[in-house]
């Protein structure tokens, strides 16, 4: 087995996809290195299977949806969503062993979770949430899958580290005047934040576009951390003459900007990302400027974290050094390392 298989936290839901990924026919994915296949059923329900035929191993992917069953293409064996075997072409004995591992699943917010770890421990009230899903004054509005070839915990780093901002996204989501302001760290929860406000000063550029800010205005940036796997950042602008306070954001133009990790593999990352607001809803054509914007923005992250992957397979000379800015994704590490510990069984533990 390989040790790669110890980089993950199992036990815990990840993005199969949005919703509109997974129609009536054979989708195959892969997650945590495992390969996987994924259909819609005629009930309207989401079946994702182990990608691999317990007879000669062929991806079952290969094979056919037969309504709701899956034809492997070899030898013609026959699944149904819940893995079960229901035929096996010129014998009517059908062993205990022939079935094939499902997961399971749940879809909400128009997005398909997966649970990783054992079935029993798979707790849907645990699912990712945010209120303002569920509200009239806020428009949400998925953007794109980003395929990085980055390991999970660079591209969460980077989700929850505001000092970025000032330099990679110098167009759009940052600028010059909040280089040197300070970046508050709180870890004392589940959820790691780091945050800061840059007050009174030139709007960012997706601020200029999108709220129609020109003075100077009072900016914030909250980066949440929810492990193993999901970021919110909650970043926005109002007009210096509101005074806002922290608690008060609501009343600025918000955004909420949320990022789905998908581990692939030790170098490949896939990140579904999102956007909420409480300005311009139901404004499509908004949606799309801000599609736009993040895009530009994303990649600036893309290319940073994919050059990151390429050095650190290098030949290593010295130790990174650490610096204030380091506290969120240093905790962050920590707790990832500390989560897989816990699931590994006491005899590896041991050995
Ligand atoms: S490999 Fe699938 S039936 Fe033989
Ligand atoms: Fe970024």
């Amino acid at each position: 087995m390989s040790s790669a298989n110890n980089q993950y936290v199992h036990d815990a839901w990840y993005v199969a996809g949005w919703s509109s990924e997974f129609t009536h026919s054979l989708l195959p994915l892969m997650i945590l290195e495992q390969a996987l296949v994924g259909y819609r059923c005629a009930d309207g329900t989401v079946a994702i299977l182990e990608d691999r035929c317990p007879h000669r191993q062929l991806p079952l992917s290969k094979g056919q949806l037969h309504n709701d069953n899956i034809q492997c293409g070899y030898h013609g064996m026959t699944f149904n969503g819940q893995g079960q075997c229901v035929r096996i072409p010129g014998q009517d004995n059908i062993p205990s062993s022939a079935y094939v591992r499902t997961y399971p699943v749940h879809e909400k917010n128009n997005i398909v979770f997966i649970w990783m770890g054992e079935p029993d421990k798979a707790d849907t009230n645990a699912i990712f949430h945010l209120p303002q899903f569920d509200s009239d004054q806020w428009h949400a509005h998925q953007g794109d899958a980003l395929h990085l070839k980055a390991h999970y915990m660079n591209v969460a780093e980077n989700l929850v580290d505001p000092a970025h901002v000032s330099f990679v996204h110098p167009t759009t989501l940052g600028n010059a005047a909040s280089e040197d302001i300070e970046v508050h760290v709180d870890v004392d929860s589940d959820v790691l934040l780091a945050w800061r406000w840059i007050r009174d000063a030139p709007p960012v550029g997706f601020f200029q576009k999108f709220g129609g800010f020109d003075a100077n205005v009072d900016r914030w940036h909250y980066y949440y951390l929810h492990l193993p796997c999901t970021a919110v950042i909650d970043f926005g602008s109002a007009d210096v003459s509101a005074q806002l306070q922290e608690s008060e954001r609501d009343k600025g133009v918000r955004i909420f900007a949320l990022h789905f990790l998908t581990p692939v593999n030790e170098h490949y990352t896939i990140d579904r990302w999102m956007h909420l607001r409480n300005a311009a809803v139901g404004d499509e054509q908004a949606s799309e400027q801000m599609d736009a914007m993040f895009r530009i923005a994303f990649n600036e992250d893309k290319e940073i974290l994919e050059a990151i992957d390429e050095a650190e397979r290098a030949v290593q000379t010295r130790k990174p050094i650490r610096l204030a800015i380091d506290k969120g994704p240093i905790v962050y590490r920590r707790r990832i390392q500390s989560l897989i510990d816990g699931e590994r069984p006491e005899v590896e533990l041991h050995a």
